[in-house]
């Protein structure tokens, strides 16, 4: 093994051949699964799954402390697990102290040096694939944390991260880790508006972009929409600006810098000044790791926080677990590093476990619906994580894309996001794993860190649509409206109800930033006790779950999370809308659609316009996900006498129903219910 690394390592950094560098790093994920041993954590069989769940709720203190006893600390913890739902206040692994990017780069440096943490895939075909190496990452990684520091970003800093995805995310977001810089990474999809909001909220003080973000033939202008979005902030101390695609950009004097000056910059210091270390921050297990901000039912949405150790913890065991990942792997997760999935199972958990991460910088359809097979089949990609969304979409271009391609090389396929029907689910099965990968439907949420309900790929059963059991140190129960817990079964054996979690688990949501109450509120209030989800579900007579959807206002469009009211706020803002209400309705490729019902007091000849600039407006404020597929005018809304707008009617309307629309003679207008309908789009 030494000699092959002696060997390779002068090699692979000189290595200029596309061509050349992936067979070498081929050779080397071939050769470590064979010298690195699978994880100790690991479970192998439904017994050990079984024995693995039982500990985990017996002895609680046992079971974690041994699974973090795989991990790297700086000082180990006094307390496993301490937390109460009331206030909240949860903490795991007291008192210790790491730093999160030792473990998920450090620790490596010896054995898998020269194995390809990440791969890049450009969004352009034609461009080169990037191969970074854990020692090259390592460099990276340190390199930009010098670069932070030279900028004045210190621990317990906001950092906030809008990028396209290229390497240099990853990088950017492991250096804040690596400084104790919080970062707050936002989707390159959203507005100047989202991103002031979050800017605001998170009292962040430093920016990192590109100039520009390639997403299949559209360049996205990232700096000016930072530009824009930071006009009036003068608390942003830096913006430092990673150059993709090379679009003019405004450069301010002094507030903006160039990634690859600072980088150069940092490189020489770190070359000839002996008194700069790279050491990673000493962390505390609860100081906080990253800020994602995501949508709930009421008001702006919410900064969820995570802490350092517990989301280790979780992120990389559910890695391990759910994908039974085996050394030298090569994981590929579509996800974009802007929402939970990318943090998760692209950065941290592949990373901790040693794994290799493909982050791709394109979309599934650009320049054909074939990408991701060429993708799998360029790199032979072991592990398939993707949106049932993507996959109805795919479905949709028939099997065409798929000729040619060898997808033999995959093991384990993976769905997240939004439930999966069970013909999507069949055509995964079939067309992709050959009906040879297990397929895992992996049920969780931003608040959660990490995957909470799914089988385990090959190890527990799978059953079509369903997310199945839960992790070990999950304690789901379904309650009533009351809270009572649903112990009755409907006719074929089954209980339904809102779905809870009893217990906290390592990476739990430890706040919303800069507003405790409204965590408690959101999460902890609606029942003592207990985690509310915001899903409803169904339990089987075998404890399986199946996720139904949300119960809240919050719509699930594409696997993204956007609340009704941000929806209705950014119509409400265009001249002339006096009142809007938003609901979901199915829709075949998206899984949910949005249909808005829009009072305007303008002129309605112009009907087109009138949608159109709606749909400008609600762009220009959230971003293109959060377009209404329906905007239908109406001269007024179901509401009761209490000026409630009911929604139960829009929904059904929306869905396409025509009658049984409940007991509507509280409305202050029945009436309106006829119009309304009658006027359905
Ligand atoms: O409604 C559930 C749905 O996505 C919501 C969480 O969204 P977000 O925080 O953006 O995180 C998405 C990625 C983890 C959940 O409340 N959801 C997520 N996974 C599934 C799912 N619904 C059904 N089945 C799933 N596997």
């Amino acid at each position: 093994m030494e000699m092959y690394d002696s060997l390779c390592s002068p090699l692979l950094d000189k290595c200029q051949s596309e061509k050349l560098n992936l067979l070498f790093y081929k050779l080397y994920n071939k050769i470590m699964s064979d010298v690195v041993s699978s994880f100790p954590f690991q479970i192998h069989s439904f017994e050990e799954y079984e024995k693995s769940y039982k500990a985990s709720i017996e002895q609680p203190e046992n079971f974690w402390a041994s699974i973090a006893s795989n991990f790297y600390w700086k000082k180990k913890w006094d307390k496993v697990q301490e937390w109460n739902f009331s206030e909240p206040k949860v903490e795991w692994f007291k008192g210790a102290k790491l730093n999160i990017t030792e473990n998920c780069i450090d620790r490596h440096l010896q054995k898998l040096g020269n194995q390809a943490a990440i791969i890049w895939e450009p969004n352009n075909p034609e461009e080169k694939t990037r191969v970074i190496t854990y020692s090259q990452l390592h460099k990276s990684v340190c390199q930009f944390a010098q670069v932070l520091k030279n900028n004045g970003v210190t621990k317990g800093d906001r950092v906030c991260i809008y990028m396209g995805m290229v390497p240099e995310l990853a990088f950017a977001v492991l250096a804040c880790a690596r400084i104790g810089a919080i970062h707050n990474v936002i989707f390159g999809g959203f507005s100047a508006q989202s991103i002031t909001d979050r800017i605001e909220d998170s009292q962040a003080t430093f920016i990192i972009t590109c100039d520009g973000a390639y997403r299949g033939a559209k360049l996205i202008p990232l700096k000016n929409v930072i530009d824009e979005a930071i006009i009036e902030n003068k608390k942003i101390k830096k913006v430092i600006v990673f150059e993709r695609t090379q679009n003019p950009v405004s450069m301010l004097k002094e507030r903006d810098v160039w990634w690859k000056d600072e980088m150069k910059f940092a490189e020489m210091q770190l070359e000839n000044d002996v008194s700069i270390s790279t050491n990673a921050e000493v962390m505390d297990a609860e100081d906080p790791l990253f800020i994602l901000y995501t949508s709930g039912s009421t008001g702006k949405p919410k900064g969820v926080v995570h802490s350092c150790a517990g989301y280790m913890v979780w992120t990389t065991y559910t890695f391990v677990n759910v994908f039974q990942y085996k050394p030298g792997q090569i994981h590929f997760c579509t996800a974009d590093i802007g929402w939970i999935t990318g943090h998760s199972y692209i950065i941290y958990g592949p990373l901790a476990a040693g794994a290799t991460s493909l982050l791709f910088e394109g979309i599934p359809t650009w320049p054909d619906a074939g990408r991701f097979w060429d993708i799998v089949d360029k790199h032979k990609v072991e592990i398939l994580y993707t949106a049932p969304t993507a996959i109805r979409t795919l479905m949709g271009f028939g099997l065409d894309p798929l000729q040619g391609k060898d997808l033999s090389s995959l093991k384990i396929l993976g769905t997240v996001g939004e439930p999966i029907n069970e013909e999507a689910w069949h055509w995964y099965d079939e067309n992709i794993g050959k009906k040879k990968c297990p397929i895992v439907d992996t049920w969780w949420q931003t608040e959660t860190g990490g995957i909470m309900i799914s089988n385990l790929a090959g190890i527990t059963p799978a059953k079509p649509s369903w997310a199945t059991l839960p992790m070990p140190g999950v304690q789901p129960i379904l309650v009533d409206e009351k809270g009572k817990e649903v112990i009755e079964k409907n006719d074929l054996g089954m209980q339904k109800g809102n779905l809870c979690i009893k217990a906290a688990w390592p990476s739990i949501v430890r706040t919303t930033y800069g507003d405790h109450g409204r965590c408690r509120n959101n999460y902890f209030a609606t029942y003592k006790n207990l985690y509310f989800t915001g899903d409803g579900a169904i339990k089987d007579e075998n404890g399986f779950f199946r996720i139904t959807g949300r119960v809240d206002d919050v719509l699930n469009v594409s696997g993204h999370r956007i609340s009704t009211a941000e929806v209705e706020n950014a119509i409400n803002m265009y001249a002339g809308v006096v009142e809007s209400a938003v609901v979901g309705y199915p829709n075949e490729i998206k899984g949910q659609g949005i249909y808005a019902f829009v009072i305007y007091n303008g002129n309605q000849k112009e009907l087109e316009i009138i949608r159109t600039n709606i749909l400008q407006t609600v762009t220009k404020i959230i971003g293109p996900i959060a377009k209404p597929d329906k905007i239908q005018l109406v001269s007024g809304l179901p509401k009761t006498r209490s000026g409630k707008i009911m929604r139960r009617i829009l929904r059904k309307i929306a869905e396409g129903e025509s009658e049984n629309f409940g007991d509507i003679t509280t409305l202050l207008d029945p009436a309106i219910v006829e119009e309304i309908k009658n006027g359905k789009i």
